[in-house]
């Protein structure tokens, strides 16, 4: 199977190394040999019709020396890739833009002309153009897959669409940024002031390049709009989500819940089809109760009752959720060839 990698950031230069480092258990349990034809990033790409040697990329973007590669060719696009060279999946990693949701909407729409199959851990073009995506991929025939665009590593699409077949979903409830849980939590736990929070949680690499997008709860709206579609089949758009951040919280408030057993969390909901992301005070004993970076996901459904999943929504962790994609739409290739 053949492989283009738009974006060369967190998870696109992991997914790299996870391709180099689990090499031989890739091919033992799945017979998984994939072939990175490109690897693009902003001001070029590593190319090789043959497959490129992951770990000899990742170390070149590590060493700084890229241009030396001898794969690198400068100032080809994501987009030359995807239209010209012979590849069968796109991973789509460029970076989240909620206003256009480029440039990887064109990257997946140019994708899924070509009747290329899709991975994408970039939100944006989830959020603008959620339908018109999965009936592009339809009509075509071929697999769109996202599991990364929300919660990072934790699985939540697969978990619904496979392990919770016949059930209706009834409402969903989370905490969908690390940033502004980052902070809540140092602010509740250690009294730090908010911006020295913020300024953590940027060092740590989680927030977005514009942290107001995380602190104004505009990427856990974007996340929940993904939700609504991708579970509930709510046609919402960001439009349509009552938004309120955390810029305005204040150590005293924060001091009065405790002493009554609360924590006030940056909680994203839907529920009778009202999307909302707001402050809510959480009994310091609930499954929303989670510290740090941590992400949670509570979803209700008619026949299994609620469930809960907590785990790592950003960061390298995030490479876990693209490659399982990679490997599903891999296995289903295969299926389909057998058939
Ligand atoms: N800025 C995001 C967060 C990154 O803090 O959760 C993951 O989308």
């Amino acid at each position: 199977m053949k492989v283009v990698i738009a974006g060369l950031g967190t998870v696109g230069r992991g997914l790299l190394k996870a391709l180099s480092k689990k090499k031989s258990e890739l091919w033992r349990a799945y017979e998984f040999s994939p072939k990175v034809v490109a690897a693009v990033k902003s001001d070029g790409a590593f190319l090789d019709e043959n497959g490129l040697d992951p770990a000899s990329v990742v170390s070149s973007l590590d060493g700084r020396g890229y241009e030396e590669h001898s794969a690198w060719v400068s100032g080809y696009t994501a987009l030359e890739a995807i239209r010209d060279l012979d590849f069968d999946v796109l991973v789509e990693a460029t970076p989240t833009n909620v206003e256009s949701g480029e440039p990887g909407l064109s990257h997946i729409l140019t994708a899924l002309e070509r009747e290329k199959d899709i991975v994408t851990s970039n939100k944006g073009p989830l959020v603008i153009a959620f339908e018109k995506l999965m009936e592009a991929a339809r009509e075509r025939g071929r697999i769109l897959r996202y599991e990364a665009t929300v919660g990072g590593a934790m699985p939540v699409f697969s978990l619904v669409e496979k392990c919770l077949r016949g059930n209706k979903i009834t409402a969903i409830k989370g905490i969908l940024n690390g940033t502004t849980n980052y902070i809540l939590t140092r602010m509740t736990y250690e009294r730090v002031p908010f911006d020295i929070a913020l300024k953590e949680a940027q060092e740590l690499g989680y927030a977005e390049a514009n942290p107001s997008f995380d602190i104004e709860g505009i990427d856990a709206a974007c996340k929940l709009v993904i939700l609504a579609n991708a579970i509930m089949g709510i046609r919402a758009k960001l439009s349509d989500v009552e938004i309120v951040g955390i810029t305005r919280i204040t150590p005293e408030a924060i001091e009065l819940a405790r002493e009554d057993g609360y924590l006030i969390k940056h909680v994203a909901q839907i529920e009778e089809g009202v999307l909302e992301v707001s402050l809510r005070l959480v009994d310091e004993k609930s499954p929303l109760a989670v510290g740090g970076t941590l992400n949670v996901v509570s979803v209700s459904t008619d026949l299994a009752g609620e469930f809960t999943v907590i785990g790592r929504g950003a960061g390298e962790e995030t490479v876990s959720a693209v490659l399982n994609d990679l490997i599903d739409i891999w296995l289903e290739r295969r299926r389909a060839l057998a058939r």
